[in-house]
């Protein structure tokens, strides 16, 4: 046992999953996503939702204009037809939603008062106590803040019924099924602003006084130039007063890097928040979206994986630093840093080591791809056995990224790094210990020229 190296890639020896659900499933979490009852007919649709995901929101079918199109007459079989491909695949099934100001049946929108407040109970009743024993988690009540500074009700018809809407509806869904989570759902609640505080207080006042509440959805319709800076200090405080958070409508419109970098922030604060228990995206593919001109989702219209899929699933395998702002890897003989020599980002740039300093060209990020990368955008690197080259010596350089098996490592427990395709160590050449000294690859002998730590 050597002294200094037990920490050496710590939470790394597990195997790196390969898709969504089991990658979030690792620490207890779902990942899932909104399905649309009319593209299960899809085979290329319904293949990756299977793969992928392990929770399921219906998107439109359990709203109150498709559940109950006259007043006290229901329908739902689209409804069912979600739940059956949730059950049908173990996913988990979220409901969504049963009071909202959007998408009430024409008959309801012409009620008011007391009426439409036994009306809109009677909803929450009858379509929980259908759904009971099949719901993870309802949205009871969708969007009753209003946005801009007020921090206070949105104006609607429920909420003309008297403040008290929300709660009774609460209570209402606890009553008919009582091991749902129940739900508080909004939109541009993505940071400490007046909206997210009107809701926080909302809670605060529900937990104090035992109105049944269990979990807040922070929807997250956002785009790659979303200021995410107190994302994860708002799941924090909601956790605080003691409800669960759900991210529940994921979608970031943009495209490669910028998106990328907003689905890895809200994936990663999720990881951070004990409380956050999973996240759903709104939809699977850019083909299918409410957001047509966004690009929003993690597969585009082809149904390939996108940039930010890669982004979600390593930082759900617990690695995904930010892109050049990876992890350092410390020589355990030299205390030196593995590094590209003055930040250089040519292609067969020869690494060395260099004294530990923080700076970008030090950065490293394990991927589920087996790669380790350095810097990010258009002059993301790859770690690279030069030439593709398999004997003692083989210089370790940087290169584009391709996926080739020179550019894929094996993180081993004793901080050794082995390449792929010719089992040989990213070592120390001639054991240096020098700024400078040069790094290659050599027979794995797990000497200490070969053992490289993240602290
Ligand atoms: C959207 C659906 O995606 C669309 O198909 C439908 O036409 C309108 O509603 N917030 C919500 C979701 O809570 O229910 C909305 O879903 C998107 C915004």
């Amino acid at each position: 046992m050597v002294a200094g190296v037990v920490s050496v890639f710590t939470g790394t020896a597990q195997a790196a999953e390969s898709t969504l659900g089991a990658a979030a499933a690792q620490s207890g979490r779902y990942y899932g996503t909104a399905v649309a009852a009319s593209k299960l007919g899809d085979s290329t649709y319904s293949t990756i939702l299977r793969r992928e995901f392990n929770s399921i929101t219906a998107e439109n079918e359990m709203k109150w204009d498709a559940t109950e199109p006259n007043r006290n007459q229901f329908n739902y079989g689209n409804g069912d037809r979600i739940a059956s491909q949730a059950r049908s695949q173990g996913a988990a099934l979220r409901g969504h939603a049963l009071l909202w100001h959007q998408q009430q049946p024409g008959w309801a929108q012409g009620l008011s008062g007391s009426d439409l407040r036994s009306a809109a109970i009677n909803h929450v009743t009858q379509v929980a106590t259908h759904y009971r024993g099949q719901i993870h988690s309802w949205d009871v009540v969708n969007e009753a803040f209003a946005d801009g500074n007020s921090g206070g009700r949105r104006d609607s018809n429920l909420q003309r019924t008297g403040n008290d809407w929300i709660e009774a509806a609460f209570r209402a869904a606890r009553t008919a099924d009582p091991n749902a989570k129940l739900c508080y759902n909004d939109y541009n609640t993505d940071g400490i602003n007046a909206k997210s505080t009107g809701i926080y207080n909302m809670v605060a006042d529900f937990k104090n006084r035992g109105v049944p509440i269990d979990c807040v959805g922070i929807q997250s319709h956002l785009s790659s130039n979303s200021n995410m800076s107190t994302y994860q200090a708002n799941l924090q405080r909601f956790a605080d007063l003691g409800v669960d958070l759900q991210i529940t409508e994921l979608d970031v419109g943009g495209s490669g890097s910028g998106q990328a970098n907003v689905y890895r922030q809200v994936t990663q604060a999720c990881m951070a928040v004990s409380r956050c228990t999973g996240i759903t995206t709104w939809g699977v593919t850019d083909r299918y979206t409410w957001r047509p001109n966004d690009t929003p989702l993690l597969f585009d219209s082809n149904y390939q994986k996108k940039q930010a899929y890669q982004s979600v699933l390593d930082a759900l395998n617990g690695g995904g630093g930010n892109p050049g702002t990876g992890t350092p890897l410390r020589g355990a003989g030299s205390n030196r840093c593995l590094d590209v020599p003055n930040q250089a980002t040519a292609t067969g740039t020869r690494l060395n080591i260099w004294d530990c300093n923080g700076q970008a060209n030090q950065q490293w990020t394990y991927t589920s791809a087996q790669e380790l990368t350095v810097y990010s955008g258009g002059t993301l690197r790859c770690l690279d056995a030069s030439g593709a080259g398999t004997a003692n010596g083989t210089p370790v350089i940087i290169w584009t990224c391709h996926g080739g098996a020179n550019q894929k490592w094996n993180r081993n427990s004793d901080g050794t790094i082995r390449n792929v395709q010719s089992g040989l160590c990213v070592e120390v050449s001639g054991s240096g210990t020098a700024n400078g000294s040069q790094v290659q690859l050599w027979s794995c002998s797990g000497g200490n020229n070969q053992r490289w730590a993240t602290q």
